[in-house]
């Protein structure tokens, strides 16, 4: 075949590599822009993972990078003048120049001709001189460009700035992150040793911190002068360099995500940045495309055609290059937004830095540095008034609002169970709420109660407005009180123009089939062209209403509930006054966002007038409405916090969506959790996250990166009411409070668990 690779980085190299190794017939040219030893950049890092791929692939290349491969284990974060080190993080690194120039050598032993300083506009005068034509022309890819019709890349431009410098300084110890705050903002390092002599010192800030710095107009020489100055106290005397002369001015940039819909066309495929980028914070580009040309090369030998080989290859590496980028993602935000996370105490801080990409977790932790998650762990007990045992994981943390002490973080996230009668809860909410009391979380909410027949979901909503339900609710809460450690909750609601609709397991959100009832919202928007229009509220309803959710709080205070939660999101009543999706009302309940939130407000003031004053009350959001501008935005959640903050509600649960049938989610592990890390960090105000979390792990992570207060979990909590006792047994935790009458069934499982089978079967 003959070859023509356009790039002779990583890719385009390693790639001609791979093919001549599995045929030396192959007639391989490589074409190159620049002069052999004229690259960018200083050092990459990679993963002895990574280095066993490539030696299986190529052992004489692989033999020459292990040769000079730089190892360390330890993460220095330095911040706020205190430098927090952690251990066994296990990378290894190695200078991008002498990277290339080994992968040079290995190609031309193996007959691969290199052409340098041969510049490429087009590839297509090679796509018609040759059989196969790889475009790894890096991150500006021409190739890419000439069919972008049919690549369709998508390049999301990231917000920070950033340069690639090196230093003679050592940083052998430990790969470090270093954040200095200047007259001009925040301006942070990412430094690590990859030769004996040399490290990468990767410079980067906000675009705003930039442009008050002036570096725009700056040379690289004064560019570096001033990075010098800024990291002075980091640098001992030693001076940043930079290998990016042959580029033209100050040589910062902006990171480029690329991602593109289709990787090939005819005989032209794209591989490593050129295809698709992944952040530096996360130090895989280099892998993504070493293991991209190895793919390719192994497809274009395997199958038959080009066109079946291009199809494998995409196929099969687009899944890890969308788990990477994912990753990247993570952390290419963290380091945008880390404005938001630079007062956290520096133990929370480094946590939270080293969790970034969600890739590492609490438990990953621990098995990388014990000692120090400990340390960790502890400082989060001690920080809780938890002085007796410091030693557990923060999810067993307890947990203060107003007079209200919660034993843990773990909630039992409210839902609906769709068994009342007539409003009134049965013997079904009696066992199921029992359970879950007994069940070892902190606190346990009810479902959304309803403040009227008319403001049910549906005909199995519970109530809080007739006698009976008073009774029921309060046999309840002083089972909870009298048998267990747990709080509990009442979260009261009025489903707007999302009631009069089936049963859960039914067709939900679906109208009933018959008798159905008349329903309120902001504004006269149905939730689908299958359901009622609702009538906008008028001021009649909207004092009706407002205090039936004064009458409902006054009886879940009689029924000595612990804490309150107005229900605020998912596209219920006051949700539709919240979004702009759903109110479209002209008077002072509508328009700014102050005015859309004035009637939840009214609500809140007038149930907290009647709501004992030691006990909290939280108020439910959907923090984005997964519709774009359009709707509430992640940043206007914040905004809806302040105003929520400043009424006094004492906490937000901060959920999201469900506001409106066009909406499009993005699900995932923890997807919601990211809302409440930004309400939490952006107005200081206490959060529970909700989400999709279901696991210890993710329990312990968010808690102790200070993303939330509190992590509420439903559906976990319907296959397993035990979840909290049985996180402990598996976290190894003998502190929890069992119920007496089970205690040989405890003792049964630590015994198990001490033997290392306790939790087979128990996976929680
Ligand atoms: C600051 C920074 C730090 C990084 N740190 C790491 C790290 O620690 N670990 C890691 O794995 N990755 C890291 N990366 C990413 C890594 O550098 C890239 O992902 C990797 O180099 C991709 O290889 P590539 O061959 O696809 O592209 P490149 O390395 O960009 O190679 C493309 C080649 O094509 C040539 N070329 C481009 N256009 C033309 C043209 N028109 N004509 C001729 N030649 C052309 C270029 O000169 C270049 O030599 C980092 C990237 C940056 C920016
Ligand atoms: C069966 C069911 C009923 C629910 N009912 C309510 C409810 O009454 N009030 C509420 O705010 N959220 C309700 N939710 C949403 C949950 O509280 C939670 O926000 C959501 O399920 C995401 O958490 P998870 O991934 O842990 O399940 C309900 C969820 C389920 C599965």
């Amino acid at each position: 075949m003959k070859v023509a690779v356009l790039g002779a980085g990583p890719a385009g190299l390693y790639f001609a590599i791979s093919m001549k190794r599995r045929n030396p017939a192959h007639e391989i040219t490589v074409f190159e822009r620049n002069k052999p030893d004229d690259t960018f950049g200083w050092g990459v890092v990679l993963s002895a993972e990574t280095l066993d791929n490539l030696a299986a692939n190529d052992a004489v290349s692989a033999a020459w990078i292990r040769d000079y491969f730089a190892y360390w284990d330890d993460i220095a974060v330095i911040h706020k003048g205190v430098r927090t080190v952690s251990t066994g993080h296990g990378f290894c690194g190695i200078g991008r120049k002498r990277l290339l120039l080994l992968l040079q050598r290995r190609a031309q032993d193996l007959g691969i001709e290199l052409r340098f300083e041969t510049e490429i506009d087009d590839p297509r005068p090679f796509m018609e001189n040759h059989d196969l034509v790889i475009g790894a022309d890096g991150l500006n890819s021409r190739s890419r460009a000439a069919f972008a019709e049919v690549f369709k890349p998508d390049i999301d431009v990231r917000k920070c700035k950033f340069v690639w410098l090196g230093t003679r300084q050592k940083f052998d110890d430990a790969f470090t992150f270093i954040f200095e705050e200047t007259e001009h903002g925040w301006v942070w390092a990412h430094a690590y040793q990859f030769e004996s002599e040399t490290a990468t010192f990767i410079v980067e800030c906000s675009e705003e911190t930039w442009a008050n710095w002036g570096f725009g107009g700056m040379t690289q020489e004064q560019s570096i002068a001033t990075c010098e100055r800024i990291f002075a106290r980091h640098l001992g005397g030693h001076s940043l360099m930079s290998n990016a002369r042959h580029l033209r001015g100050s040589a910062w940039i902006n990171f480029p995500r690329v991602l593109c819909e289709r990787w090939s066309h005819k005989n032209l495929a794209l591989l490593g940045d050129a295809s698709a980028s992944a952040h530096f914070s996360i130090g895989s580009g280099t892998k993504l495309a070493l293991e991209s040309a190895v793919a390719l090369a192994d497809y274009l030998h395997s199958e038959q055609g080009l066109a079946a080989a291009f199809e494998k290859y995409e196929s099969a590496r687009r899944t890890e290059v969308l788990r990477l980028q994912s990753a990247a993602r993570n952390s290419l935000e963290w380091f945008e937004e880390v404005e938001r996370y630079l007062d956290l105490d520096p133990v929370q801080f480094n946590y939270s830095l080293l969790t970034r990409s969600q890739r590492i977790s609490h438990e990953n932790l621990r098995l990388r540095d014990p000692e120090w998650l400990g340390g960790a762990e502890a400082w989060f007990q001690r920080r809780a008034g938890n002085t007796d045992n410091v030693r557990r994981a923060p999810m067993f943390a307890p947990f203060q609002l107003r007079d209200l002490k919660l034993a843990n973080r773990v909630v039992v996230s409210p839902m609906a169970q769709y068994k009342a009668v007539d409003g009134c809860p049965t013997d079904w909410h009696f066992a199921h709420y029992a359970e879950r009391a007994k069940g070892g979380a902190g606190l346990v909410y009810i479902e959304m109660t309803c403040v009227s027949p008319e403001g049910r979901i549906t005909p199995g909503c519970t109530g809080f407005y007739a006698p009976e339900h008073e009774v029921a609710w309060k046999r309840l809460v002083d089972f909870v009180h009298a048998e267990t450690e747990a709080r509990i909750c009442a979260q009261i609601g009025h489903s707007g123009a999302k009631g009069s609709t089936q049963l859960g397991w039914q067709q939900i959100d679906a109208p009933l089939k018959n008798g159905n009832w008349p329903l309120v919202s902001a504004s006269d928007v149905a939730w689908s062209s299958e359901n009622q229009v609702p009538k906008a509220m008028d001021r009649a309803d909207m004092a009706k209403i407002k205090d039936q959710f004064v009458a409902s709080a006054e009886m879940a205070a009689r029924c000595g509930f612990d804490m309150l939660e107005i229900h605020a999101a998912h596209g219920y009543l006051l949700s539709s006054f919240i979004t702009p999706l759903t109110n479209h009302r002209t008077d002072e309940y509508g328009g700014s966002l102050e005015n859309r939130l004035r009637y939840p407000l009214e609500i809140f003031h007038a149930m907290r007038a009647v709501w004992p004053a030691h006990k909290p009350i939280s108020v439910r959001i959907s923090a984005n409405d997964w519709m774009g501008d359009e709707g509430v935005t992640p940043a206007e959640a914040v905004e809806i916090a302040r105003l929520l903050q400043a009424a006094g509600v004492d906490i937000c649960d901060v959920s999201a969506g469900q506001t409106s049938s066009r909406a499009r989610p993005v699900y995932g592990r923890m997807f919601q959790t990211p809302f409440s890390d930004r309400i939490r960090n952006e107005t200081g105000m206490a959060t529970m996250a909700v989400g999709n979390i279901y696991e210890p792990d993710h329990v312990n992570s968010i808690l102790l990166a200070g993303r939330a207060d509190l992590v509420c979990l439903a559906r976990p909590h319907l296959a397993d009411p035990y979840w909290t006792l049985h996180a402990a047994v598996q976290l190894g935790d003998r502190d929890v409070k069992w119920p007496d009458p089970y205690l040989n069934g405890r003792d049964q499982l630590y015994r198990l668990a001490d033997r290392g089978g306790a939790t087979q079967g128990l996976k929680v």
